[in-house]
């Protein structure tokens, strides 16, 4: 499974990014507002410095609602960088210009996404990744994770390529539960990633060779 970090925060992404197991970086326009980065100049550089933190893919998010707003916006976005992929919600005419970006060759990663069938359109569109949103839908008393096998279940009858994107990821159970039912990226805060880490039969383990280890020098 990839990992991907959900964040605008370039000195988290670093820090991610020196641990070596990020795989990309998924942003939307409530993260860069949380970083203080406004105004489409400054977003656009802000999406540049990502990418050259990271290696690997980098979701940008259109304002856009029309498939021309959409496509404008999008081939700007991809036009900034090789591992831009653009992000589009999952509306219409999200769909129609997720199709136009895929015809020409543009990665698209369908966001917003709380529902089986909008991830079967999602697919039908040609997108390289869909974002179900599980934390948002735990969030309502609704299962994320059931949504993740349903997802599943579909994209392996019919062999889609669209990657899942587990999104809204919120803890590290939701990480390993993800793994377990074979999401092929999830993308989560930093915090989440680290809560792998830990483990306390590891520390006191460690603790104990230590000690031992100076004893005998
Ligand atoms: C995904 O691409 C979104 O940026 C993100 O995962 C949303 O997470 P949230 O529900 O915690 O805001």
């Amino acid at each position: 499974m990839k990992f991907f970090i959900d964040t605008a925060n370039l000195a988290q992404i670093k820090e991610a990014q020196a641990l070596g197991v990020v795989d990309g970086v998924t942003t939307n326009p409530s993260l860069m507002a949380k970083e203080g980065i406004t105004g489409k100049d400054n977003i656009l550089k802000h999406y540049v410095a990502i990418c050259n933190i990271v290696d690997g893919d980098v979701s940008a998010e259109v304002i856009a609602t029309d498939f021309e707003g959409m496509v404008r916006e999008g081939e700007a976005l991809a036009d900034l960088h090789p591992q831009i992929v653009v992000k589009l919600p999952m509306i219409a005419d999200g769909i129609k210009a997720c199709k136009y970006f895929t015809d020409k060759g543009i990665r698209v990663n369908m966001t917003l996404v709380f529902s089986a069938g909008q991830a079967l359109l999602a697919a039908k569109a040609g997108a390289t990744y869909v974002s179900p949103f599980i934390g948002r839908l735990d969030d309502i008393s609704t299962d994320g994770l059931n949504l993740i096998s349903e997802i599943r279940l579909i994209y392996d009858n019919y062999e889609y390529e669209t990657e899942i994107l587990a999104a809204s990821v919120r803890h590290t159970m939701h990480i390993i539960d993800c793994a377990k039912l074979g999401a092929d990226v999830m993308t989560g805060p930093l915090s989440a990633i680290m809560g792998l880490l830990k483990h306390p039969l590891t520390d006191i383990g460690l603790a104990q060779f230590l000690s031992d280890y100076k004893k005998g020098n």
